[in-house]
């Protein structure tokens, strides 16, 4: 028999009676909240101030004004202590007769080791209902006239259980919170403390501190009349609530003292540099400072330089067809402006950068030197002033140095930091952290030094610090410039000559910037050749236009009609080319134009045209010279006439995704077939590209590419997960919409 249809039961409250204590700001918001939500069936208030229990029922903050803390708490399921920090034991002794057995018992306060000393005081143990916890929320304005019901939205709250929490208890409070706008974290006690000594407690301590300081100046109605934006912001804080604050400093003593003390030290040596005229150190912390800051959001988040487009999920929308024409300048060389940050610390004297590309990638290297004490102002429109600190000037970074989705970052790091006298570990990114290590941490082990990396040789790595390298001769058993470059950097502060030789040619970058500031290199056939021992000198470079971001463009023009581009200033260095030698082999009309050559790097201007493309079997002489450029190359081959061969690329499936398979799986999903191989690929040109959605798996070359690819669809092209084009090509988007691609960006602001 079918059974009679039921009304939609409008879902349980989480809590029957909840009874919060104290209607300030934050007791009073939450009260509100939940009234608002319906997340307990009755809201009961309690507090001392007969007015402000009154206004709260005016207010409809609360269901019920409770006559005394006992009537509040008899019968509630949920009881939040939101009174004053220091005034929590007393209200506990008062409560604890009437509470319920199964009531959950939590607390607003801004300290959580007082707050359980409380607890344990008056129960005799931390009972496993009792869940301290405390919304990262509020104002400088106080009492229940101020509470917002959209006062927890987007904050956090923390919520600090013990190990014996009752798991029940904790999820219906952590729901809670979700349901008025928060985002719930949990963490230990201790941990919470030191925490918010250093973000909240400190600074309010000096906010509180200057303004008393400058109210008590003779000049002070000077000083506050012409205070402009400045001090009121940073003072903002110094309109707070003295009871509380007054208490929230007693209570979390230990914690807040050990931050002072740090504080003191910092400030100290400040106060130091501008007596003693040390502008150098000024700039040095204002400019770290100044980092951190513009980059504060993610490094809460505990990633140091990741901008805001790569933690966010960002697609690429592309309509069939579009133009190619125009004149631009891609962004600086990635590879170049790495060792322009890594080479300019290391050498003595001020090295100044132009050129340098603002991607995430060489942004991570940037603030590593910045953590290792170097001071460096801008990036500024490309330009970069490094203040070296010679060969032996790093000092130990504070934490592990995040060096997001950067392979080359993490590669040549260990090898300038296997000959430190400090300890130091390098992270990464999801990519990064499935990354082969084992190719340099081998090597380098075999120099003397100290390294672990995680499982299968992947990330993280540690580096132990004070050994004493010697140097090597090593047969690279891939051609490898990044494992090429860790060595020559190990190399010198190594004993001894550190011999390298490639199995076929690799970009050579930090052979020539280490010459060009001095540093002899020596190379003979496929082997480069450092001796330890030396010293690098500052100078000027000018960073060449990244080749391979000027790549999606020659595959762009050379496949649509009608197209016709110029790409200026790009750099030309002989083992970088291989994507001019595959492309003219295959039929590209590309002209080399106004050759020179700039810092020791050779740039041409180069000048596209569309052409009849034909397949080829690649020469694996040039796979090294093209590495990076295959992603864009496979859409160039889909295009041509004919077959294309890929042979001798098993490096493809190491970088920062598996570029054989993505490309394969990116291209199947617009219809054209491919046959993978171990080390290769081969594509029958002429086949149709259809509308699809191709996953990037967030590797910025694949998501490019497939723009490109958008060019000769049939149909319209999503790709996903494109947020880590800025690790490469940060104005990618603007420059492919200016020549006449037709990209549109979903998710990259929301
Ligand atoms: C790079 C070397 C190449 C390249 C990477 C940058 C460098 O890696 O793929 O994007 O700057 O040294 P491998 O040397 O590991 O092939």
């Amino acid at each position: 028999m079918a059974k009679p249809k039921q009304a939609q039961a409008l879902p349980e409250p989480l809590f029957q009676r909840m009874a919060v204590l104290g209607l300030g700001l934050i007791g009073g918001s939450l009260a509100k909240a939940v009234r608002e939500q319906k997340l307990a069936a009755c809201v009961v208030g309690a507090d001392l101030r007969q007015d402000e229990l009154q206004r709260g029922l005016e207010l409809g903050v609360i269901d019920e004004a409770a006559e005394s803390l006992a009537a509040a708490v008899s019968g509630a399921d949920l009881v939040v202590i939101a009174v004053p920090v220091r005034a929590m034991a007393s209200v506990l002794t008062e409560i604890r007769p009437h509470l319920e057995k199964n009531a959950v018992l939590t607390d607003v306060g801004s300290t959580k080791a007082s707050f359980v000393t409380s607890v344990e005081a008056v129960f005799g143990c931390w009972p496993d209902r009792v869940i301290p916890g405390h919304p990262i929320a509020g104002s400088e304005k106080s009492g229940i006239a101020a509470a917002r019901t959209d006062l927890f939205n987007n904050h956090k709250v923390i919520l600090t259980p013990s190990e014996t929490t009752n798991s029940g208890a904790l999820s219906r409070l952590s729901a809670l919170w979700s349901a008025c706008g928060a985002t719930v974290l949990t963490m230990s006690v201790e941990h919470h403390d030191e925490v918010l000594a250093a973000t909240s407690h400190l600074p309010h301590l000096i906010a509180f501190s200057l303004v008393d300081t400058l109210a008590g100046e003779d000049d002070n109605l000077e000083i506050f009349r012409y205070a402009a934006g400045g001090f009121r912001d940073f003072t903002r804080i110094a309109a707070s609530d003295p009871v509380m604050w007054h208490d929230i400093f007693l209570s979390n003593r230990e914690a807040v003292l050990r931050v002072i003390d740090h504080f003191n030290a910092d400030l100290s040596v400040l106060r130091e540099a501008i007596e003693v005229g040390d502008g150098k150190r000024l700039l040095q912390v204002f400019s770290r400072a100044k980092a951190a800051r513009d980059h504060f959001s993610k490094m809460l988040s505990g990633q140091a330089y990741v901008t805001a487009m790569s933690q966010k999920q960002v697609t690429f929308k592309l309509q069939p067809g579009g133009d190619v024409r125009g004149d631009i300048r891609v962004p600086g060389d990635k590879s170049i402006s790495h060792r322009s940050i890594m080479l300019g610390a290391l050498s003595e004297g001020v090295t100044e950068v132009e050129g340098f590309l603002e991607g995430e990638d060489s942004l991570a290297t940037l603030q590593a030197f910045r953590d290792m004490g170097v001071t460096i102002e801008g990036p500024d429109k490309g330009f970069v002033r490094i203040h070296g600190v010679g060969l032996q000037g790093l000092q130990a970074p504070r934490g592990p140095l995040y060096l997001g989705n950067s392979g080359t970052a993490m590669r040549l790091f260990s090898g300038l930091l296997a000959g430190q006298n400090f300890d130091a570990e390098l992270t990464g990114d999801e990519s990064l952290s499935k990354r082969p290590m084992g190719r340099v941490a081998d090597p380098l082990r075999e120099m003397g030094a100290v390294i672990e990396t995680a499982d299968g040789g992947r990330p993280p790595i540690r580096i132990k610090g004070g050994q004493a390298l010697k140097g090597i001769r090593y047969d690279m058993p891939i051609a490898s410039a990044q494992v090429k470059s860790c060595l020559l950097l190990a190399g010198l502060y190594a004993g001894g000559e550190t011999k390298v030789t490639e199995p076929a040619p690799t970009r050579d970058h930090t052979e020539r910037m280490l010459q060009g500031f001095g540093y002899r290199v020596e190379r003979e056939d496929a082997t480069a050749r450092v001796s330890g021992g030396g010293r690098l000198t500052g100078g000027h470079i000018d960073v060449p236009a990244d080749i391979s971001s000027a790549a999606f463009f020659l595959v762009a023009a050379s496949i649509t009609p009608g197209a016709d581009l110029t790409l200026r200033h790009v750099g030309m260095n002989p083992t970088r080319v291989g994507v001019i030698n595959i492309l003219k082999q295959m039929g590209a009309d590309i002209t080399v134009d106004n050759e020179r050559e700039v810092g020791g790097e050779p740039v041409a201007d180069l000048h596209v045209r569309h052409a009849r493309l034909k397949g080829i079997s690649i020469p694996e002489d040039q796979v090294p010279l093209a590495i990076d450029e295959f992603p864009v190359l496979f859409i160039a081959a889909v295009c041509a006439e004919g077959e294309t061969i890929l042979t001798g690329a098993e490096e493809l499936r190491v970088k920062e995704s598996d570029r054989i398979q993505v490309m394969a799986d990116g291209l199947a999903e617009l219809g054209v077939k491919t046959t993978v191989t171990p080390d290769g690929i081969v594509i029958q040109g002429g086949q149709a590209m259809q509308t699809g959605t191709v996953n990037s798996h967030g590797d910025h070359r694949i998501a490019m590419a497939f723009s490109v690819a958008a060019l000769r669809a049939k149909g319209e092209i999503t790709v996903t997960d494109c947020a880590n084009v800025a690790t490469s090509f940060p104005n990618f988007v603007d420059l492919a919409k200016n020549v006449g691609i037709r990209i549109e960006v979903e998710g990259a602001g929301g």
